[in-house]
């Protein structure tokens, strides 16, 4: 077991890479809070997990909104004491627009799943983090948050910024005990396609181009083994970095 009690919080945990972290941290031994905006998918995967076994629990948060976020962590210290890991995974995709058809509504809502949210969770779990002097912070970034070509605008630039602000937050905290380390996955097989609406044909077909050269698409679970590594102390010297995931895609 490598995560044996510790308490782990991962939002968006009701579907895709979510709920396969969600599900492998409990196989593992953690105490997991199942976070996510839909209740019925989060309490059904807290229904997978318990039925094998596990300990879980729903704790719905719209992590675009602070006041969810606090109580997010606030009722996880409540029930279980502490927070040991915290994976900020809830994303949602743009409409592939370029940076001519971006509307601000789609830049701002982008931005507050994506990004934003990601500085309030780690805000509010650092006190925690410090006072133990010991914590982990996993962020599911993207390729897109890498390269230029994966998505539209929108969610290329809000992906670069996770992958920014993991790397100076992992180096803030280095010498007390925090890691914060985000992974870039290629493309997976999940549930993000219902949050592309509207879609620029031109921003899709530019991305599209790129998908010739993709080897082939990844699964959840793939994603997981990748956030076990680093939610656990397997990866101890690894810091405020990013691990591609995405089968040799970005390496051509
Ligand atoms: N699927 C891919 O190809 C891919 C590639 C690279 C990165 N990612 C990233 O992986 C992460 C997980 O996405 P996925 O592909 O598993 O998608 P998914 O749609 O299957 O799961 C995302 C989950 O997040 C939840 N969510 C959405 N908005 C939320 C909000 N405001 N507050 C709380 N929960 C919210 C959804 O309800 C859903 O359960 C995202 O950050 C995404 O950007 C996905």
């Amino acid at each position: 077991m490598k995560l044996q009690d510790k308490v782990a919080i991962v939002t968006g945990a009701g579907s895709g890479m979510g709920k396969a972290i969600a599900t492998l941290y409990a196989r593992e031994g953690a105490k997991v809070v199942v976070s996510d905006i839909n209740e019925e998918a989060a309490q059904t995967v807290v229904q997978e997990i318990r039925t094998n076994g596990g300990e879980a629990s729903v704790l719905l948060a719209n992590v675009a909104k602070e006041e969810d976020v606090q109580q997010l962590i606030g009722q996880t210290v409540s029930k279980y004491g502490t927070v040991d890991i915290l994976v900020n995974n809830a994303g949602i995709m743009d409409g592939m627009e370029p940076a001519a058809d971006i509307t601000d509504e789609r830049w701002e809502k982008v931005f507050a799943v994506n990004t934003t949210s990601v500085m309030r969770t780690t805000r509010k779990v650092l006190p925690i983090f410090l006072e133990k002097q010991q914590g982990v912070i996993v962020n599911i970034a993207s390729a897109g948050g890498l390269h230029g070509g994966r998505a539209g605008g929108a969610y290329t630039a809000s992906k670069h910024a996770v992958v920014g602000f993991t790397k100076n937050t992992g180096y803030m905290y280095a010498e007390q005990g925090i890691r914060c380390n985000a992974i870039a996955p290629g493309a997976v097989a999940t549930n993000i396609g219902a949050s592309m609406t509207g879609i620029n044909p031109f921003g899709a077909g530019r991305q599209q181009q790129g998908m010739a050269i993709n080897p082939r698409i990844g699964t959840s679970e793939e994603i997981a083994k990748v956030a076990l590594f680093l939610g656990s102390d397997e990866s101890s010297f690894v810091n405020g970095t990013v691990i591609t995931a995405d089968a040799g895609w970005s390496s051509y």
